[in-house]
């Protein structure tokens, strides 16, 4: 019989506990787009000050809490200077040019935090044929670079970049708290000097629903505005907060767990033949490995499919591990508080027969 499955295909794959239910069906609510949800009000209170920051907003998902950041800080035929591999780029549907009317200004970087120098050489002159460069985003930790962080070392040259010429920096947080675990630090000093920050309360944080946009008070009573218009504005919405705030109390404490498993995951991948991965990159909770020499992508692969990773993923899910693809050779393992150590012992006898 084939084992239940292992979900690494994401943190946002994770179940509300029983904790969370309840406080969900005993949330008091209100009208939010009223402002008068109480336990809304606690959320986005308690976020901006995890965060360091004046004010707080909840959004339906980090796709929007970015958006709405993007919308805000630019004007249409504004270029947007990110990261080559950024998920404003590859995985939010072109929403910065259907929603803003904005061009992504792509940089390639190693680790998925381009050089300041690479940034300031991108910076478009004022002058009267070049499209104006409007923002500057960062995503710390990097999802597609495998969960890398970025400690104030490597932000604040680039903060002093966006300084030196007026823009403004967003900073896609979605897992904010992960990086400030894998630093030792805290996600409000990671946060510091962004003219806002987007971090998911359903990722590692393990609430079902949402994400909290941080800002000053005027850049959160636009993106407000925003939200309404992006078809955001949610009413009794209280009952998502709930759980978000108890994700936001407990679920940061609990992170260091997830990395300590995806470094073991790794150490024992980097030591198997046919996977390629340097497991000193390992930082977080995101653990991406080629497989294109793999031999089991290799004896089952259809010799006419260029896509050695999807055969490889589909020999994982008939033994029970579910991973995702990243590109034909590499796949993705995220850990979660919904992965324990009986479960990640289970994944570790899969990739090692396999
Ligand atoms: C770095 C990063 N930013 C933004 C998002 C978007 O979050 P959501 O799936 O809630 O729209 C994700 C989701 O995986 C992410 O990894």
């Amino acid at each position: 019989m084939r084992a239940a499955a292992v979900d690494l295909r994401s943190d946002t794959v994770t179940q509300p506990d029983a904790a969370m239910r309840r406080a969900m069906a005993g949330a008091e609510v209100g009208d939010d787009v009223y402002g008068e949800d109480p336990t809304m009000h606690r959320l986005e209170e308690e976020g901006a000050a995890a965060l360091g920051h004046e004010a707080a907003l909840f959004v339906p998902s980090g796709t929007m809490g970015n958006q709405i950041a993007l919308h805000l800080h630019t004007s249409p035929g504004c270029e947007v200077i990110c990261d080559a591999r950024s998920h404003v780029v590859h995985y939010e549907l072109g929403a910065m040019a259907v929603l803003s009317g904005l061009l992504p200004r792509v940089l390639p970087s190693d680790d998925g935090l381009p050089a300041p120098a690479a940034i300031e050489a991108r910076i478009a002159p004022e002058v009267s044929y070049r499209a104006r460069t409007g923002l500057i985003v960062v995503e710390n930790s990097h999802n597609m670079a495998g969960g890398r962080v970025f400690g104030r070392d490597r932000l604040d040259p680039i903060l002093a970049v966006a300084r030196r010429h007026g823009l403004p920096v967003h900073l896609d947080g979605a897992r904010i708290f992960n990086a400030a675990v894998a630093l030792g630090t805290t996600a409000a000093e990671l946060a510091s000097g962004f003219d806002s920050v987007m971090f998911c309360l359903s990722k590692g944080l393990g609430a079902p629903v949402g994400s909290l946009l941080c800002g000053d008070a005027a850049v959160i009573r636009e993106a407000r505005r925003v939200r309404k218009m992006f078809g955001g504005g949610m009413r009794q919405a209280g009952i998502l907060a709930a759980a978000g705030l108890l994700a936001l109390q407990e679920g940061p404490g609990r992170l260091i767990d997830d990395h300590e498993r995806a470094r073991v995951l790794a150490d024992t991948l980097a030591e198997l033949p046919g996977f390629e991965l340097d497991p000193a990159t390992v930082e977080s909770n995101i653990v991406i490995c080629g497989v294109g020499e793999h031999p089991a992508a290799h004896a089952l692969r259809d010799p006419e499919a260029a896509d050695p990773a999807a055969t490889f993923l589909a020999a994982l899910s008939e033994a029970g591990v579910l991973a995702s693809h990243v590109g034909p050779e590499h796949i993705r393992f995220v850990t979660h508080r919904d992965v324990d150590d009986v479960a990640l012992d289970a994944v570790l006898e899969v990739v090692e027969r396999l």
